[in-house]
């Protein structure tokens, strides 16, 4: 077996990866970067719209003081408020960083930074490049990362992070296998990053890409670490509808912010009924759930989504603006946005749940030396993410991890593996092949209309009880792969689905524990938000046989928590 020796191991190659190599480089760590496909290719590119920093070029009365309350209040106060203070306070130097590695942001007339008004902020402070920022930034990020000569990986899944031979509560490394070859890789490293991203992909429509499939929440749930809020899946209100094969296709924020109108049939501006100050720009919980409530009600096309049109505002605007929906439109539904109404429903976008880790050092509370940032950790965004908050966290909490990680691994030597997890871990890898069984696309396909029925926008008991014995139920099923390990995609979906039910599983016991309605997570049999009994952090994690389920209180710093408007 192949060996690897580094000072950091980054599992994860998007926007929070990228930045915690570049910041561990930066103190002389030598830093590994595992990506499960390209480099760069991650969720990250789907933050289409921006990235929010409290520079106030567009409203000079903007400040990282109204960017807190923004986050905290449509995050409908179960954020952990110290997080969400490094965030709003450090993106502001996290941009001009992007800046120095080469980000070309759009500009306004005075050759500021540009700002757009985005979903439930008070001021226009998401700072853009079209509506193609998530790929500029990783771009950057990639290029900046090489010229540090940091190394890279690529077609790498990381299966199994693995604990020190004596001390299973320290992380030695990972385990990995090379998807081309199908040899199996042993990491060793003094810290290890998990900037993995979430798991859009255990929902049946989603924006998320392919490797979106909660690699990360698992294995840190493996190796003894706990995850918070996993209830609050957040359903970005528009994704493409048509053509099938386009569903869940995302349609970035940026449309509304730019001036985008959302309507029903009838060819109302039903935000109107919902949230009518903050109209298409409410929150993202909300307005999702608007448009399903519409859709619900018959207002909806025949392809099941409403309209969104922005061909009222000039077309020199709108191909300036959102070129890179101009073009998908044309080219995936024949559909000229200049001129016609593109059809939207909510689509599976971000995990707001996720590790617990210290707010400064992003390190585990429960596994010393795991390092978690970007969406796989927990705690910032509460209940609900403002649009552009998470290129923000990539930036900032990339930065705080790779620094902590880099910092600790100058104090330590190297770990040793505990030889029987590896040994274990391979049996599990294994165990699919030579059996008979159920096909894992098969499986994959199920977990996605599972989730999506049964705990989708609009959730109760009867369908989380119904959801949870489906899923459980999958996860007994023997699976089978044929063919040999070499480039064998089956089998990397046989490892996949152990994750996505894990984390499917996770999301229906906190969601079933958290019997009122706050941000995303809405249950028609407890509607109301419920601040007297709610106000706690759902705390999940395994012990190998099953789930524990704990509750914490909020971390409330600075911000008493109010009604939000829209509610
Ligand atoms: O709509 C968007 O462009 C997505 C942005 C985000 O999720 O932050």
């Amino acid at each position: 077996m192949k060996v690897i020796d580094c000072d950091v191991l980054v599992i994860g190659s998007g926007g929070a990866g990228a930045r915690a190599a570049i910041a561990a480089r930066e103190l002389g760590a030598d830093v590994l970067v595992i990506a499960k496909t390209l480099e760069g290719k991650a969720h990250t590119v789907m933050a289409e719209g921006g990235i929010n920093a409290a520079l106030a070029f567009r409203d000079p009365t903007d400040s990282w003081e109204e960017h807190f309350k923004d986050t905290v209040d449509e995050g409908v106060f179960l954020n952990n408020q110290a997080m969400a203070e490094v965030l709003v306070r450090d993106v502001i130097d996290c941009v001009h960083d992007l800046e120095r590695y080469g980000s070309l942001f759009d500009r306004d007339s005075n050759g500021n930074i540009a700002q757009r008004p985005f979903g439930g902020q008070s001021h226009p402070r998401t700072c853009y490049v079209g509506d193609t920022t998530g790929h500029e930034l990783i771009m950057t990020l990639v290029q900046e990362a090489r010229r540090l000569g940091i190394r890279y990986m690529s077609d790498i899944s990381v299966t199994a992070l693995l604990p020190d031979a004596r001390n299973s509560r320290r992380i030695a490394g990972a385990f990995g296998i090379d998807m081309k070859t199908g040899d199996y890789i042993q990491f060793i490293a003094k810290t290890v990053i998990l900037a993995t991203g979430g798991a859009g992909r255990v929902f049946k429509i989603t924006s998320n890409p392919q490797e979106a499939t909660g690699d990360g929440y698992a294995m840190a749930l493996r190796i003894g670490a706990s995850l918070q809020d996993m209830e609050q899946t957040q359903f970005h209100p528009t994704g493409m509808v048509f053509p099938p094969s386009a569903k869940g296709i995302l349609v970035t924020e940026a449309v509304r912010g730019e001036g985008g109108y959302l309507l029903n049939t009838l060819k109302k501006r039903f935000m109107k009924d919902y949230n009518p100050r903050q109209m298409e720009l409410s929150p993202r919980d909300q307005t999702a759930r608007a448009i399903y409530m519409e859709i619900q009600a018959g207002r909806g096309t025949s392809n099941g989504g409403v309209y969104l049109d922005i061909s009222h505002k000039d077309e020199s605007v709108i191909i300036e603006k959102i070129p890179k929906m101009v073009k998908q439109f044309k080219m995936f539904a024949n559909v000229d946005i200049t001129k016609e109404s593109m059809e939207v429903a909510p689509t599976a976008h971000h995990f707001m749940g996720g590790l617990r880790v210290d707010p400064i050092k992003c390190e585990s509370f429960e596994v010393a030396c795991l390092y978690a940032c970007g969406e796989v950790a927990g705690g910032v965004h509460g209940a609900n993410r403002l649009g552009g908050n998470a290129l923000a966290e990539t930036q900032v909490f990339g930065k705080l991890a790779g620094t902590a990680a880099g910092l600790q691994s100058r104090m330590l030597a190297s770990p040793d593996p505990a030889p029987d997890a590896i040994e274990r871990e391979i049996a599990r890898l294994e165990a699919p092949f030579g059996i008979e069984g159920t096909k894992p696309q098969h499986i994959k396909t199920k977990i996605g209309e599972i989730m999506w029925k049964y705990a989708g926008i609009v959730r109760d008991e009867k369908l989380l009880l119904k959801g949870l014995e489906e899923i459980r139920a999958l996860a007994k099923m023997p699976v089978a792969v044929s063919g040999s390990k070499r480039y064998n995609p089956e089998w990397h979906d046989s490892i996949d689905i152990q994750n996505m039910l894990m984390v499917s599983e996770a999301v229906i016991i906190s969601a079933l524990e958290r019997k009122e309605s706050r941000g995303a997570h809405y249950r028609s049999d407890h509607p109301k938000r419920d601040d007297a009994s709610w106000l706690v952090n759902i705390i999940i994690s395994h012990g190998g046989t099953g789930y524990a389920v704990d509750k914490t209180p909020v971390v409330i710093t600075k911000l008493p928590p109010t009604k939000r408007e829209g509610d």
